[in-house]
């Protein structure tokens, strides 16, 4: 599970779901959480690295975002899209920026190989920097000419006096899989795909 503001959306539809979560999930700094009723174990990371522990198999399933997954590119099976956590990509500058005049843009993004990708199918040539986070404060500082990041509300953007000059991409949580945990575990995984697949259609899990 990612940590972060992914979490609170995921443990409401795992509830919705079917799964009687303990309160220990609304409020805990536990990295593992155990739920022995359901026979499951929670691990918590860092939204980015989801995929990295269920490639390895130290977990056999996960939730991680659209935009973790194109950046990680990790050897699992995404089966379903969530639909929770929804927002987007997207480039943005300062409004006095022309794009035109710029012949090697940099651009500041939390999602290098997300953004080079973009930058490349468009045929235009630009230099990445890596950041880790407070994407936008990059171009304000003259650090970067554009940055690539999500936009949820677009209260960051709009703060921080930044324009929206592309739309990449819509963004959900998507729940992946484990290739050899799917084959051992096909009947476990199966019965929780189907179960988020109905809250995820309007239904309920059960
Ligand atoms: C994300 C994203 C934007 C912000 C967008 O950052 O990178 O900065 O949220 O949300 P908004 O459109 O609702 O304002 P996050 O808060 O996850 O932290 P980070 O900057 O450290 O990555």
């Amino acid at each position: 599970m990612p940590k972060g503001r992914i979490f609170e959306e995921a443990v409401s539809l795992l509830r919705q779901a079917g799964y009687d979560l303990p309160p220990e999930f609304d409020d805990s700094r536990k990295l593992i959480l155990d739920v022995p009723k359901a026979n499951m174990r929670f691990i918590l990371s860092k939204p980015m690295d989801v995929p990295t522990y269920v490639e390895h198999g130290v977990a056999d399933v996960g939730v991680a975002g659209k935009d973790v997954m194109i950046e990680e590119k990790r050897d699992v099976y995404e089966v379903l899209d969530l639909k929770i956590s929804a927002c987007y990509m997207a480039v943005a500058a300062l409004p006095s920026y022309d794009s035109k005049a710029d012949i090697a843009p940099k651009i500041a993004t939390k999602y290098p190989k997300l953004a080079a990708g973009y930058f490349r199918e468009q045929g235009e040539q630009v230099e990445i920097i890596k950041l880790n986070g407070s994407i936008e404060l990059a171009p304000l500082v003259g650090l970067a000419d554009r940055i690539v990041d999500i936009v949820s509300t677009g209260r960051t953007l709009k703060e921080n006096g930044l324009v929206e000059t592309e739309t990449m991409m819509p963004i959900t949580s998507r729940f992946i899989v484990n290739p050899v945990s799917y084959r051992m575990k096909a009947g476990q995984i199966d019965d929780m795909i189907e179960r988020l697949a109905r809250v995820v259609e309007g239904g309920s899990g059960q």
